[in-house]
């Protein structure tokens, strides 16, 4: 038998079925949430249960989790996204001792001890610190976010982004493009920018080892790069960073049977 871990964010809606017996990934789907997330919802789970070769009475329980969790009609239970992240996170890394998770709208930070949570922050007041922030940049750049890690490696110096809010970070580098600002600067400039942010609320609930960073912004490696500079530590990134939440819903689902 299997479970399922749905994940609906603000961005994306991720599914996980995962095999109860061997707890191996039967399979898993990214699909954008869109403006439907019902839909986006039951079209993840379609998508993945074609693509584990499964029927959906092969599945036995199923969690929700993500901003869109309250509203998933073949889900059995609901559970929060720290709980969810941290289960998917420890599945990865046992001895995980910090998780970060910065997806498109909000950014957390949870503390673990034992594999459980003890402590948590959480933005989800400003888009600044969020995947968000980076896809409203990369807009007025004109460039696509996956240039962004290669910008960030071969590029020196950066320019300092003084804004704290995207809106006028958004205003702030149009004006210094227009002033003929090297846009690879200021690239770097903005990656420091949300990497000093998840640095000082990681210092807030307290930096221990091992860490892990989940969510979409993981897959943005320079990101990670300027996070594992702020911190001087390595941080680990599962194969598939996206997914953890859901990872998570779908090992939390094995406990409901
Ligand atoms: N290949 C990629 N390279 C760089 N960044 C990426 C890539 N894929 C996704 N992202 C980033 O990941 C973000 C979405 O992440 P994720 O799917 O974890 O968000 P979400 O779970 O929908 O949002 P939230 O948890 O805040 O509701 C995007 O805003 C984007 O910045
Ligand atoms: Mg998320």
């Amino acid at each position: 038998m299997y479970t399922c871990g749905i994940d609906v964010g603000s961005v994306s809606t991720k599914v996980v079925i995962l095999g109860k017996k061997d707890n191996k990934i039967a399979s898993y789907i990214i699909i954008p949430t869109g403006s439907d997330s019902k839909n986006a919802a039951i079209k993840a789970l379609d998508n993945s249960l074609k693509k584990a070769g499964l029927a959906d009475n092969e599945i036995e329980a199923t969690v929700a989790t993500g901003y869109g969790r309250i509203n998933i009609p073949f889900a059995d239970q609901n559970i929060t996204e720290i709980s969810c992240h941290a289960r998917g996170a420890i599945s990865l890394f046992p001895d995980l001792k910090i998780v970060i998770d910065i997806g498109g709208q909000d950014s957390k930070v949870i503390k673990l001890k034992d594999g459980k949570p003890i402590d948590f922050l959480m933005n989800d007041k400003c888009a600044a610190g969020t995947g968000r922030f980076l896809e409203v940049m990369a807009r007025a750049m004109e460039i696509n976010l996956e240039q962004f890690a290669p910008i960030f490696i071969k590029t020196n110096d950066k320019v300092n982004i003084t804004s704290t809010c995207t809106v006028f970070a958004e205003s702030e580098i149009v004006s210094l493009i227009g002033q003929g600002i090297d846009k690879n600067k200021i690239i770097k400039g903005l990656i420091y920018s949300i990497a000093d942010k998840i640095t000082s609320m990681v210092g807030r609930v307290g930096l221990d080892e091992p860490v892990c960073m989940a969510g979409g912004v993981a897959k943005n490696l320079g990101v990670v790069k300027a996070l594992e500079e702020n911190l001087g530590i390595k941080i680990n990134i599962p194969d598939e960073p996206q997914i953890t939440g859901a990872l998570g819903a779908a090992y939390l689902a094995q406990n409901l049977h």
